[in-house]
């Protein structure tokens, strides 16, 4: 760590390894090769639905909470998107046709978990929104090439219409991670936490993967 480092430019730095590691599974190669079929997507999508279901939830509880409240953002709010996608992805019964994965029930139980500690929370919440506004908005546009919905309904958990400039979001949501009064034990608690959720992650998509050869296409 050096003197002019800050707490987001820490968690960047210790996660990014985990990043690669999440980015560069076996699915979402595939996927961001185009090769991965709708019925392979819509797994990834359905898996969100139940680990955004938990992580929305628990920011619901916490939304009055001097630590994790100002992270709570109802515009990053993701499940209505998700159902529209299922929607579009599954019929207007998708909620008969989803079902968590045993890696995604595994994700969940630990987002249950540390619901009731704000910078748990803070950790899980910074490793999926984050990245849905970064890396994100790069999986989109693959995934509107590759399936071409005839509406934003398919992708529209990667849109954030409230949200006028996502790099300023990003730059102000960085500040409030900045802004934390953190110890150095609470600091590295949050670090091995959002490292724990990239792992949960890419243990969902390494599940997903194991399916690849029935995804596949051309
Ligand atoms: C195809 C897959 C992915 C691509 C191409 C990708 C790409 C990127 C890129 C280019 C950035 C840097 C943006 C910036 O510096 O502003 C980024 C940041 C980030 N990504 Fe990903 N990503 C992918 C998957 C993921 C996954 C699966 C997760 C989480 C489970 C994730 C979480 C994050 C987070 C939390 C950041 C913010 C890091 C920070 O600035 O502190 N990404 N991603």
């Amino acid at each position: 760590m050096t003197a002019t480092e800050t707490f987001a430019d820490r968690l960047k730095k210790a996660t990014w390894n985990d990043h690669e590691a999440a980015e560069h599974t076996t699915y979402l190669d595939a996927l961001m090769s185009g090769r991965v079929s709708r019925e392979g997507y819509g797994e990834m999508v359905a898996q969100h639905y139940f680990a955004y279901m938990a992580l929305e939830q628990a920011g619901r509880a916490l939304a009055d909470d001097p630590i994790a409240g100002p992270f709570v953002s109802p515009e990053l709010e993701r499940i209505p998107s998700l159902e529209a996608d299922l929607e579009e992805l599954y019929g207007k019964d998708w909620r008969d046709k989803v079902a968590p994965s045993k890696s995604t029930l595994t994700y969940v139980a630990r987002i249950n978990q540390i619901a009731d500690w704000p910078g748990g929370f803070i950790a899980h919440h910074y490793t999926r929104y984050l990245g849905d506004l970064s890396g994100g908005q790069v999986i989109r546009k693959i995934v509107e090439r590759t399936y071409k919905f005839p509406t934003s309904a398919g992708v529209q958990f990667y849109i954030f219409p409230v949200i006028s400039d996502l790099r300023q979001f990003k730059v102000d949501y960085r500040d409030k991670l900045n802004a934390l009064e953190l110890d150095e034990v609470q600091a590295k608690r949050i670090i091995a936490e959002a490292v724990l959720a990239y792992q949960f992650n890419t243990e969902v998509l390494v599940e997903i993967g194991k399916r690849l050869p029935e995804y596949l296409v051309a």
